[in-house]
């Protein structure tokens, strides 16, 4: 490496209380590409600086070189959960792009349903499901064609590489302004309003909750689940993944779904791989090879 692009890795790549420098960012950047598919340009190194930052100030560190090293070490090895957790964007709500909400309502709940009763497995999985809103709308969504769906062998799958935010989700408790989208009428059957303090918050009841399995899993490992879907969304995350980790997962979803499976997928992502073909917006199925 010459002097010259030493220097510029070593200089600042965005200025504040702890030194953080190019090289430090690439080291992070590098770590988080493999680890979960997540792709950071520089234009990403302030946000990574600014969450980040706190993990140095709790864990009593000078700089990122030290938080750099330390993340390499056994003792690190936790450090590398919190930094990824750091670094995810959680964003969610219930109902999240309702149009997705409408298909599944009207297109493939009452289809599933009828299926179920016969006595067949029905399953659907929330790929990216952060804090739960997404399972728990696709649970409210069956629940409106099927009241009484849990008698029937209907399961939602919910998984998130993050930890804690699927514990979270599992908990299944939501402040008053993030249950605004769910109607009235659906809230009130199938959530317990509680207090926390001064604040209100909503529990979604055990007849929802017992339709969702939470577990962690990182889309670009392993998936130990065995049995194909009937419905899968994966939304709002393969964007912060590059183009052939994209790929990636759409051809492993084309694996684990049925004949007449829907994919739901972001409002700004998009499938270009052969043997999907378009359902509707931003809704896929399997088509020809
Ligand atoms: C912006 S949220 C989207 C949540 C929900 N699907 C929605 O559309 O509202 C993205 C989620 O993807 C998760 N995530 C990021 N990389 C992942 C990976 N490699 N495997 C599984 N989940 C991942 C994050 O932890 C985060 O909860």
């Amino acid at each position: 490496m010459s002097a010259s692009v030493a220097r510029v890795r070593e200089s600042a790549i965005v200025e504040g209380e702890y030194p953080f420098s190019r090289r430090n960012f690439e080291q992070i950047a590098t770590f988080l590409r493999a680890n979960t598919g997540i792709a950071l340009n520089e234009a990403k190194a302030a946000l990574v600086y600014s969450r980040l930052a706190k993990r140095l100030r709790l864990l009593g560190l000078r700089n990122f070189d030290e938080y750099c090293r330390y993340i390499e070490t056994a003792d690190g090895a936790q450090e590398q959960h919190e930094m990824i957790n750091a670094l995810t964007t959680n964003v969610t709500r219930f109902y999240r792009e309702p149009h997705h909400f409408d298909h599944l309502r009207q297109d493939m709940a009452p289809r599933l349903v009828q299926l179920a009763k016969q006595g067949k497995r029905v399953r659907l999985w929330s790929a990216a499901c952060s804090s739960g809103e997404e399972p728990y709308s696709m649970a409210l969504t069956m629940l409106d064609v099927c009241p009484d769906v849990e008698r029937y062998d209907v399961k939602i799958l919910a998984t998130d590489i993050d930890a804690k935010i699927v514990a979270r989700a599992r908990l299944g408790v939501y402040r008053e302004e993030a249950v605004a989208p769910i109607p009235a009428a659906t809230r009130e059957r199938w959530m317990a309003r509680e207090r926390d303090g001064a604040a209100k918050q909503w529990r979604v009841k055990d007849a929802v909750r017992s339709l969702v399995t939470f577990n962690e899993l990182n889309l670009i490992g392993s998936w130990p689940m065995r049995g194909q879907f009937d419905v899968i969304f994966c939304r709002n995350v393969v964007i912060y993944f590059e183009n052939d980790t994209q790929e990636l997962i759409w051809r492993r979803f084309k694996e684990v779904m049925k004949a007449d499976a829907r994919l739901y997928i972001g409002h700004s992502e998009r499938i270009d791989v052969p043997g999907f073909e378009s359902a509707g917006l931003t809704i896929y199925k399997l088509g020809d090879v």
